[in-house]
């Protein structure tokens, strides 16, 4: 699925060597999940906060206008962090990601749940998203920390990609870094600047520009919030989380003519 240009020989810590057919948007990040070697509290992915805290602080915002009947597709999981935190609310939970490492890593951290399901899944890929839709119809989707690195000439087809998975019923929730996130990343230590990948670090979304992505003739904001709004992390040297600045959304399509 959305998977376009060539193939490599791929390392991953579960499958060891293999080939991958690489799409032409996954070598930022299938590199860095290759190479991570832990998760959770002490480990390598800084975003990877307490999902019960992090993830319930999401939930509070957008449960209320979500048919739980629906599907909920938790879009760039990474790790599945939140996907288990949302698969103890929601009846079928579908983590996507980009790098098969992180499905990989997703898939070997997750037991005892069978409400959930991962894929490798290019959300600029419209194809793949009609595919997807196509499997599970409307699906609410989730998205933490996505959109905001996606570069901004992919982002018309990410946004199309939404549109799709979403159709007539689905709600999105997204809570994603402004650019403005830059400058409190750059107060941190050295060492932990350092294990954000780049990629994460240049660019942003602004609500303040929301309308250039979902103009108002074709969505319905039902909330929005940047006013002491963070995403936490894994505790830093200080022992404590830190609070990245971000912004967040709850949008459901106006007319759907797909
Ligand atoms: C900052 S991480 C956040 C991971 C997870 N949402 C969380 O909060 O723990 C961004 C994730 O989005 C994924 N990603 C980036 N671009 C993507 C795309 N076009 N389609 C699907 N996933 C993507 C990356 O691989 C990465 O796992």
């Amino acid at each position: 699925m959305g998977v376009q240009a060539g193939v490599q020989l791929v390392r991953t810590p579960i499958l060891g060597v293999f080939p991958y057919e690489y799409g032409k948007n996954m070598n930022d990040w299938e590199s860095y999940w290759n190479n991570i070697r832990s998760s959770g509290a002490d480990g390598q992915v800084f975003w990877d906060a307490v999902a019960e805290r992090a993830s319930l602080e999401d939930l509070r915002r957008f449960r209320d206008y979500m048919n739980p009947d629906l599907p909920i597709l938790d879009l760039g999981c990474g790790n599945g962090r939140q996907s288990r935190f949302l698969a103890q609310h929601y009846k079928q939970v579908i983590g996507v990601d980009i790098s098969p490492s992180a499905i990989e890593l997703a898939k070997s951290e997750t037991s005892g749940q069978t409400n959930i399901e991962y894929r490798v899944f290019d959300a600029v890929d419209t194809e793949s998203a009609r595919a997807l839709h196509d499997e599970f119809g409307d699906m609410n989707i989730y998205m933490r920390g996505v959109l905001h690195n996606v570069k901004m000439r992919d982002r018309p087809n990410f946004i199309r990609s939404l549109e799709i998975l979403l159709g007539a019923q689905g709600t999105l929730y997204q809570i994603e870094l402004p650019s403005r996130a830059i400058l409190y990343l750059r107060t941190l230590p050295k060492e932990i600047y350092a294990k954000i990948p780049k990629i994460t670090r240049r660019i942003g979304f602004n609500l303040e520009e929301l309308h250039r992505y979902y103009p108002e003739e074709k969505w319905i904001v039902l909330d929005q919030g940047d006013d002491g709004i963070a995403i936490s992390t894994i505790p830093l040297a200080n022992g404590k989380e830190g609070a990245v600045p971000a912004n967040y959304l709850v949008i459901r399509r106006r007319i759907v003519n797909d």
